[in-house]
């Protein structure tokens, strides 16, 4: 039996990564593109000690139709495609909008165009719950409306999936999975592959483990005044792991017979909201650290509060998360101390 091959753009970042080798676990063969724009080989190396694979990889950019065509003629025979390959920092969006738009949709447009060209259907969609902006009720399921999203990173993925239920109307062959990710946090339990910004971190838990681990002198909570019982924002934290597994079950679906529903789209998320505050409090009770950390100004762009319901991909595709928030916090500090040489 020929393994799948699954072309995953942006398999070098956090969320790709992690999802190579869950791929690789479940017998998929991955074939990773990236730029190293946001990442760099580290992660890569990772993935090879986990699954002890050698991988199979192109560098380039994914908006690049040259580079990308020469990636599908020459792998030839690919079952799917993982789109992760985008900018994902909300504050970085509202200071570069430009160029948010820029990367995130011309990479899906060519994407999109060179798989077509290559009779290559199915796709899953790394998507975000920004695209529901600040929603009227929480926990908030698939069915709320795109209200108007909070930050240009947010915008781009409400286009980004307009544009893809667009082309599954009419392209019939074409399968799309858009999964709404809420907010992926920690590392792999072996610490072999966790996030790495290249620059300062723009995400909470990474800002918090350098603050913890010395590279950075203070964690500042952005905004302790919003009207949440703590005053601090509300997330719902996922284990990066648990997110990854996803991803499978949505490939292992989307090649599966599923005649009728060609666009489908599912929240990823544990269904419990909590605080920034709360999060903060739980990394030093669970790993015994002290952090350095003050409540500053609210950071434009950010939704208040927000959480999954993830009752439809529970039922649809089998997947809820098993970690909790302080399995994340333990394996994102575990991770930072491997990579900084404090654990061998
Ligand atoms: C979380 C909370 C900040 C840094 C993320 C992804 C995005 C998307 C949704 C998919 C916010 C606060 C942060 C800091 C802080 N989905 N914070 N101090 O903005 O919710 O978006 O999830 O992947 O791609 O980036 O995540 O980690 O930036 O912020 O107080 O130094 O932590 O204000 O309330 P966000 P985040």
């Amino acid at each position: 039996m020929t393994l799948k091959k699954i072309l995953v753009t942006g398999g070098a970042g956090y969320i790709g990564a992690h999802t190579v080798v869950e791929l690789y676990a479940s017998g998929y063969t991955p074939v990773i593109i990236d730029n190293f724009s946001k990442s760099d080989r580290t992660l890569l190396e990772g993935i090879e000690k986990i699954t002890g694979k050698s991988l199979i990889f192109h560098e380039g950019d994914c908006a690049d139709r040259k580079f990308l065509k020469e990636v599908f003629e020459k792998e030839g025979d690919l079952d799917g495609v993982m789109h992760f390959a985008a900018y994902k920092s909300v504050g970085e969006s509202v200071e570069h909008p430009v160029m948010y738009y820029q990367n995130n949709l011309n990479s899906l447009l060519t994407l999109v165009e060179v798989m077509k060209e290559h009779k290559v259907n199915n796709l899953i969609f790394s998507s975000s719950c920004t695209v529901y902006g600040e929603p009227d009720s929480i926990p908030v399921d698939e069915s709320a409306p795109f209200k108007k999203a909070e930050s240009p990173y947010g915008a781009t993925k409400q286009m980004c999936e307009q544009i893809l239920e667009d082309a599954v109307r009419a392209d019939k062959k074409l399968k799309v999975t858009s999964l709404r990710y809420f907010n992926p946090i920690g590392a792999h339990p072996s610490a072999m592959l966790g996030e790495l910004p290249i620059d300062r971190p723009n995400n909470l838990v990474p800002y918090i483990t350098q603050t913890a681990i010395g590279i950075r002198k203070k964690l500042v909570i952005f905004g302790g005044d919003y009207d949440t019982p703590d005053g601090t924002c509300i997330r719902d934290f996922i284990h990066i792991v648990d997110l990854a597994q996803a991803h499978v079950k949505a490939i292992d679906k989307l090649l599966g017979k599923n005649e009728d529903e060609h666009y489908q789209y599912f929240n990823l998320g544990t269904g419990q909201g909590v605080s920034v505050l709360q999060l903060v409090k739980e990394f030093i009770e669970v790993t015994g650290v002290k952090l350095n950390y003050e409540i500053g100004p609210r950071r434009a762009g950010d939704v208040v509060k927000t959480y999954a319901n993830s009752a439809k991909v529970q039922t649809e595709l089998g997947w809820s998360a098993q970690y909790a928030a302080k399995d994340a916090l333990r394996d994102a500090w575990a991770w930072e101390k491997r990579l900084r040489g404090l654990t061998t």
